[in-house]
């Protein structure tokens, strides 16, 4: 795109002393501290835009871009989106269709919290991602042992370094059932263009939520598909978001579109590459060129069918070999198998785990060949874990 650009990351990158004007390292653990040094170094390379990659960057990229006069996200509404107790009680606080929810202290006893629970119900840290540490309780000791277990993962020294810690209350929400989408859109002065709806077919019934299968477009009837952009742009308008990318996830139940998370970035892991907009311009390309002032407006999915399937964790261990990637590579409609996680290493499934094994990309005609290609090429897959 003819833009020069500054990678900032939590970790010192390795070119950094050869290239100092094109990296930059920053303490993540405080929005305010990382903000602060962005506009330090913007005092000698001045920015045009600040994009972030993903939840508390977003708060980080909202705070220097406030300071620095660029288009940008109230702070307050990309920590809203980033924290899941003050974005259910502003959506409640709205009227936007989202789950009832209460919290539990940390010092607070789970037998006795057990006791006043409606079930089924699910609960979670405030400030996580990748449904880590996400559980559904049916009964009283399903939910104590929940709260052990998500204490556990509050208490990993990598978890407490993310800023959060022992000291964070649990959210506990009432478990809302129904078909899970995904909306991927893009602000705009506050107006929600849809840039794409995903259907997630396998059930996320729990106890734990597994993403797989993203595809688009979705084959929920049109109607539907009006309440979850609705519902959408409802839930960026209540959190304060005005600019840049959002990812949405909804629930169709008892006639609405109910919010569970609406997150101020683009959708995460290489999910995006599902995606083409024109004539050929990637998910990236369009919310770059939204950032450096540019008409984005004209971004229109490319018409065939696309979807992704998140290569689910199958159990703890180290991670041997993932065979049979030629095999999955050659189902018809598929067009990218990308194996993330590395050989030799330890691999962890959720709800302690955060990431996935890999990524299956298929393309076809309609969205029923997508999904099918995407199960038949997972099938022929040969996982090892010792
Ligand atoms: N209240 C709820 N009712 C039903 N399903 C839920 C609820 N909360 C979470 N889930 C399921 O768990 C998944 C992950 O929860 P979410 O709050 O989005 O956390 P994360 O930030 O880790 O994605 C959701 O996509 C959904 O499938
Ligand atoms: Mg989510």
């Amino acid at each position: 795109m003819g833009v020069d650009a500054v990678v900032a990351s939590d970790r010192r990158q390795a070119l950094e002393g050869l290239q100092p004007e094109r990296t930059l390292t920053l303490d993540l653990v405080s929005p305010e501290r990382a903000a602060r040094q962005i506009l330090r170094f913007a005092l000698d390379h001045p920015l045009a835009a600040i994009v972030p990659s993903d939840d508390l960057t977003a708060e980080v990229a909202a705070i220097a871009a406030r300071r620095l006069r660029l288009p940008h996200n109230p702070p307050e509404a990309a920590r809203t989106a980033r924290r899941k107790d003050l974005l259910r009680r502003t959506l409640r606080a709205a009227g936007v269709p989202t789950p009832r929810y209460r919290l539990l202290p940390p010092a607070a006893d789970p037998q006795a919290a057990a006791q006043d629970q409606a079930y089924p119900c699910v609960l979670k840290p405030t400030f996580l991602a990748a449904s880590r540490g996400v559980i559904r309780a049916d009964d009283a000791a399903g939910f104590a042992a929940a709260v052990r277990r998500i204490r556990a993962i509050l208490a990993l020294p990598e978890v407490m370094e993310r800023g959060g810690g022992a000291e964070e209350p649990i959210l506990v929400e009432e478990f809302i059932p129904g078909a899970e989408v995904a909306l991927e859109g893009l602000l705009r002065e506050g107006r929600l263009q849809t840039l794409a709806i995903f259907d997630k077919p396998d059930p996320l019934d729990g106890p734990f939520f597994e993403e797989t299968i993203y595809v688009t477009p979705s084959r929920h009837p049109v109607e539907a598909q009006q309440a979850i952009e609705a519902t959408a742009a409802a839930a960026a308008r209540a959190i304060g978001l005005t600019e840049g990318p959002v990812h949405a996830e909804l629930r169709l139940h008892a006639g609405e579109a109910w919010l569970i998370e609406l997150a101020a970035r683009s959708i995460g892991g290489l999910c995006s590459r599902a995606l083409r907009f024109g004539t050929g311009m990637t998910l990236e390309e369009v919310i770059l060129m939204h950032a450096l002032g540019g008409d984005a407006g004209a971004a229109v999915r490319t018409r065939d069918a696309s979807g992704v399937m998140m290569i689910p964790i199958p159990s703890g261990g180290i991670l041997r070999a993932v065979g049979g990637q030629q095999e999955a590579r050659a189902v018809p409609g598929v067009v990218d198998l990308a194996v993330s996680a590395t050989l030799g290493r330890p691999i962890v499934p959720l709800p302690e785990g955060s990431s996935y094994l890999g990524f299956i990309f298929a393309r076809a005609g309609s969205p029923a060949e997508v999904e099918a290609a995407l199960r038949e090429a997972h099938r022929r897959l040969r996982i090892v874990i010792d």
